[in-house]
């Protein structure tokens, strides 16, 4: 594919892609960010200001490339355990990130959606949160997902209670009370810095999904790594259990 804004190895690699077989959906676990600091003698957050702009990369790419659901792991239930500084750091590495990103996601077409427990956050990114949601609604090109206060286990549990109060027991009425049920099942997940779990991300999607672990930390996973995850997908053969 010949991709607007990109250059040398990189765009020649882009050219190896075929439109017709990328992944329609994308999950990525952004992990790594404390070590690319501690790489550099900076404390851990500056890892995670620099992630940001990583994620923010990697949102463009995937619209121009043509994918259509791009969902990112940007805070977990599990973080919560994490020093007070650094959970007020992300909180505030958020609002900042919607208010820059509100007029990129509307001029690129992108709608903002999110999968998490929000009731939890501190209330004025709640409220900035919906207005996000709000101000991209109207996004075709990709729906970006950011998975805030999530679980994988908690989001199983949240369905499950669901389908029971309707009193109707079977998949399609469990999927009908995910987060986004309308959001189809992941085709790639990639998580990054090297360690090879699912932590607790989507699981109940994951079931099919093609897994790409990387060593390369979150804040290095350029657009070419992120080409180079795209091509190996694109030489695995789904089968989804038949022969
Ligand atoms: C994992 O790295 C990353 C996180 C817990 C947070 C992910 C957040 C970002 C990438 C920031 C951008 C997102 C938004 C929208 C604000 P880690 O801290 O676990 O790294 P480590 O494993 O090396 O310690």
């Amino acid at each position: 594919m010949e991709i607007e804004g990109l250059k040398g190895k990189t765009a020649e690699l882009a050219r190896e892609l075929q439109k017709e077989k990328l992944p329609r959906h994308v999950a990525v676990i952004m992990d790594g960010n404390g070590r690319w600091a501690k790489k550099r003698g900076l404390p851990r957050v500056k890892g995670h200001e620099k992630g940001a702009k990583t994620l923010r990369k990697v949102v463009e790419l995937s619209a121009k490339l043509g994918i259509q659901y791009l969902t990112a792991f940007a805070f977990s239930k599990e973080n919560w355990e994490r020093p007070r500084e650094e959970i007020e750091f992300l909180m505030d590495l958020l609002r900042r990130y919607l208010k820059n990103e509100i007029p990129t996601l509307i001029k690129n077409d992108i709608k903002l959606e999110v999968a998490g427990d929000l009731e939890e956050l501190p209330e004025d990114l709640q409220e900035k949160i919906k207005d996000a949601i709000r101000k991209t609604s109207a996004g075709k090109r990709l729906d970006f997902i950011l998975a805030i206060n999530y679980g994988g286990r908690a989001e199983i549990l949240r369905a499950a209670k669901g389908m029971a109060q309707e009193g109707i027991f079977s998949q399609e009425s469990f999927r009908k009370h995910l987060y986004l049920p309308h959001v189809p099942d992941p085709d790639l997940l990639i998580r990054t810095s090297g360690e090879i779990r699912i932590s607790n991300f989507l699981l109940w999607q994951i079931a099919y999904t093609e897994l790409y672990f990387t060593p390369v930390l979150w804040p290095d996973f350029n657009e070419r790594e992120y080409i180079k995850a795209l091509l190996d997908y694109q030489r695995r053969e789904r089968r989804f259990g038949r022969v």
